[in-house]
């Protein structure tokens, strides 16, 4: 889960990384009284998951709290990369000399942390990877030793950044791992004219798996920006929305796994990662049928069910009766395989749905749910 920038910025302050003073709102009234307390001077900052808020016009500065209130209104409301504005951050002007970039961001294929950092953070710093990639220096972390104030000295000093910012290079590593973040990420860390390093924004993503002991977020932890994904998981699915048009259902995440790409390998785009995991029953099949469904991109289903434990007659079963309660409107496509599978189909079969089709591979219902969702 991200944070949004308001949150990441109270972690920052917490250990000790300075930080602009700043206040949040939903009304412009309230940021004109901000802006007041704050001195007058602000800057604007819409407070949405995604970044490119500057140069989308969702950060602004302001001259005084009546300013601070008709920005407040502009922003308020907007739509930023599909994000709606509900809320401004107010923050105190900073008089910035350089803007860097740095980062710890989980590396998931070396088992181990990655810091990140340049001396030429700010709003280009995509533009700056792309083309300049020897400016953005990138230096693994053994997550058993962390960032000591050697190991910090030592990202300084390939990135360019002043000896300055190993102080915050070691506590921003202590907000990663008191958190139970995947990522940390300050853009930009700015050196003001008076010569102090303040981080400017903040991005923090936090491990769902840790959500059991870092329940600080309450219900701001538990929301989903898609709206699917949070019907799904209020009815307790395992569900991830995907942007493609094939609907994926299947027992167990390794299978699921396999089924989007097999289904990326037939040309097709999944839709979603769906587990039914073990139980895989009717009440599940037809909460899990009943969100793909109501995705509007979805233009066929595909159903992945190795039999285990749980045997394919039993699945079929599940399915059936899942028909009973959703109404299918988009084509399905079964295959069922491993314990019981003759049984299970021949459930189906009896079933006749018009809309439901049985392939015996997983390489061929992948191949035709790929081909009704080209066709319809
Ligand atoms: N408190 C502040 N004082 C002065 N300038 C700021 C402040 N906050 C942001 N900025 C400027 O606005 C730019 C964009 O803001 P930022 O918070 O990084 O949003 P985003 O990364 O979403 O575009 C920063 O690079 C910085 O130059
Ligand atoms: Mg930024």
């Amino acid at each position: 889960m991200d944070l949004y920038e308001h949150q990441a910025r109270e972690l920052f302050e917490e250990h000790g990384i300075l930080v602009p003073r700043a206040e949040v709102t939903d009304s412009p009234r309230g940021a004109r009284e901000i802006a007041r307390r704050l001195g007058g001077r602000v800057v604007v900052k819409a407070q949405v998951k995604t970044g490119g808020r500057g140069k989308a016009g969702g950060v602004r500065p302001a001259a005084d709290p009546a300013a601070a209130e008709l920005t407040a209104r502009r922003i308020l409301g907007m739509d930023i990369k599909g994000h709606t504005v509900g809320k401004v951050m107010l923050a105190e002007p900073v008089d910035i000399d350089r803007e860097f970039y740095v980062s710890y961001v989980l590396d998931r294929s070396a088992g181990r942390f990655l810091a990140i950092a340049s001396a030429e953070g700010g709003m280009d710093i995509e533009e700056v990877a792309a083309t300049r990639p020897e400016a953005v220096a990138r230096i693994p972390v053994d997550p058993a030793e962390g960032v000591t104030p050697a190991k910090a000295a030592r990202i300084a000093e390939a990135a360019g950044l002043p000896p300055q910012t190993v102080d915050v290079l070691v506590r921003l590593w202590q907000v990663l791992v008191r958190e139970d973040a995947l990522l940390v990420e300050v853009n930009p860390l700015v050196r003001t004219a008076q010569g102090r390093i303040v981080a400017l924004d903040g991005k923090v993503t936090l491990d769902d798996n840790a959500g059991f002991r870092q329940t600080r977020w309450g219900t701001e932890a538990a929301e989903h920006d898609d709206p699917l994904e949070a019907r799904a998981a209020a009815l307790g699915l395992n569900y991830v929305r995907l942007d493609g048009e094939v609907g994926i259902i299947g027992n167990g995440a390794g299978l699921v796994m396999s089924t989007l790409d097999v289904v990326a390998g037939c040309g097709a785009r999944p839709a979603d990662f769906l587990d039914i995991g073990g139980g895989a029953s009717a009440q599940v099949m037809a909460d899990g049928l009943s969100v793909i469904l109501s995705d509007p991109a979805v233009k066929s289903v595909l159903v992945n069910v190795f039999g285990g434990i749980t045997a394919c007659d039993a699945v079929a079963d599940g399915i059936v009766r899942a028909l009973d309660e959703v109404r299918l409107t988009k084509p399905l496509v079964v295959r069922l395989d491993g314990n019981n599978a003759a049984r299970g189909r021949a459930v189906l079969d009896a079933r006749a749905h018009p809309l439901v089709e049985q392939a015996t591979t997983m390489d061929g219902a992948a191949r035709r749910a790929a081909q009704l969702a080209a066709t319809t």
